[in-house]
């Protein structure tokens, strides 16, 4: 099963993919995760994208089509995908489209939480994210058991730098008007599950689960397949 994840900042993407991932055994691949990484790492696109992510806005798609599609080469065909964040433009979708039709590795859903702008800037101002394995927490709707630290690893825990709240609401801006017609792009191309992210994240997940599961996830995930 290939899915691409989408949403505006703080809907709950990471949060859910994290959970699908696990729950299914399917890939988790983050645009926001790997383009930092390669932001840390000083190469040459790299230094091109600081601006554009400080900013709040989107990183040119000739750059996050070329990271992308090298890290989604890199995953074994025979392992279900979530694409978080990817494409977030219609040349990024359609840019993917070529791609995944050339490994024969099609997208089986697109998969959109949403929620109010004003719930999005509470929850992108109240994250914190562990450096170390990326697990995502909230100060106030889960938080972790030691305040300040990973659950999970123990780290210490971070707060993102375009999280401020006026780069989160030029990142609702960008949403808007970049990523949300590309559902319309694949309204017509393949199945959309739409899921309200504003209820809490068990009840998100619960939806989101339900809604793949009975796209065939379940059995796939059972069986040790995300394919
Ligand atoms: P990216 O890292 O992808 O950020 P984003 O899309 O803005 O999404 P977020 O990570 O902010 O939110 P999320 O939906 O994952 O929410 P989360 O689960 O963390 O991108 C960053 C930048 O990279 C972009 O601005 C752009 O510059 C660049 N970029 C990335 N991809 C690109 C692309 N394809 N093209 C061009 N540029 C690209 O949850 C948020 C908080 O809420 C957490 O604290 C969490 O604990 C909490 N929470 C989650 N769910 C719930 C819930 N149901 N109830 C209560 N709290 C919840």
């Amino acid at each position: 099963m290939r899915i691409v994840l989408m949403g505006p900042p703080g809907a709950g993407k990471g949060t859910q993919a994290k959970r699908l991932a696990e729950t299914f055994g399917m890939v988790h691949l983050s645009s926001g995760d790997i383009l930092r990484a390669e932001r840390s790492s000083g190469s040459e696109p790299g230094r091109k994208m600081k601006s554009y992510m400080d900013a709040g806005e989107l990183v040119p798609d000739e750059i996050v089509v070329a990271i992308m599609a090298e890290a989604i080469s890199a995953q074994p065909a025979e392992k279900g995908l979530i694409l978080d964040g990817f494409p977030r433009t219609v040349p990024q979708a359609e840019a993917l489209d070529v791609q995944l039709s050339a490994l024969a590795r099609p997208l089986d859903a697109v998969l959109v939480i949403d929620a109010p702008d004003e719930l999005l800037v509470e929850r992108v101002a109240g994250r914190w994210s562990c450096p170390q394995c990326g697990r995502v927490y909230h100060s106030r709707y889960l938080a972790p058991v030691r305040a300040g630290h990973c659950d999970t690893c123990g780290a210490e825990l971070i707060q993102r730098p375009d999280d401020a709240e006026a780069v989160v609401r030029e990142r609702l801006d960008a949403y808007h008007r970049q990523t949300a017609p590309v559902i319309e792009y694949y309204r017509s191309r393949r199945p959309i599950i739409q899921a309200d992210g504003s209820a809490g994240p068990d009840e998100v997940t619960r939806l989101v689960t339900e809604a793949l599961a009975a796209r065939g996830a379940a059995w796939q995930g059972k069986h040790g397949r995300g394919d």
